[in-house]
């Protein structure tokens, strides 16, 4: 994976004068079948999440309220994606390392994926990630 595999996708937006409205779709938005979300929010002013890759999980993260950073890293270079709106996501396929910082006040980061939880899918030191990349 590289990080030209690293997209936005924008979802629909049904303007409305009561409040606008966006939705996901399995079927024809996603590149993946949904099998869990999660979402992170409360965080302190200066810290950081992720921080990781994943050896077989694809994922989609949305900005559902405020802004954050995404930095995407594909062992050769990095990239750095800022989130604020919430009618669009960022989708990340395995083997990127990624991390979540500069979270605005109140901001919250839900994210899509197509796994359940599995610690043993992570990747979390860098160095490692570097020595399956370089032996795939
Ligand atoms: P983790 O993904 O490690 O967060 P970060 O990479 O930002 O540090 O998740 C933190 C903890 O939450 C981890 O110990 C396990 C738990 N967790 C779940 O139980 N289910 C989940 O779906 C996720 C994402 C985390």
């Amino acid at each position: 994976m590289s990080l030209s595999d690293v997209r936005l996708i924008d979802f629909p937006k049904i303007l409305d004068e009561r409040g606008n409205l966006s939705f996901i779709q399995n079927i024809d938005q996603l590149p993946f079948v949904v099998k869990r979300v999660y979402w992170i929010y409360d965080v302190p002013g200066g810290e950081q999440r992720g921080g990781h890759a994943y050896k077989s999980l694809h994922e989609i993260i949305i900005a559902l309220s405020g802004s954050f950073d995404v930095i995407v890293n594909d062992g050769t270079g990095e990239k750095k994606i800022t989130l604020n709106r919430s009618y669009y996501g960022v989708y990340i396929p395995k083997m990127i390392w990624r991390r979540l910082e500069n979270f605005s006040t109140n901001s919250l980061a839900f994210i899509a994926a197509d796994q359940p939880y599995d610690a043993g899918d992570y990747i979390r030191d860098y160095q490692d990630f570097q020595q399956l990349l370089s032996g795939s």
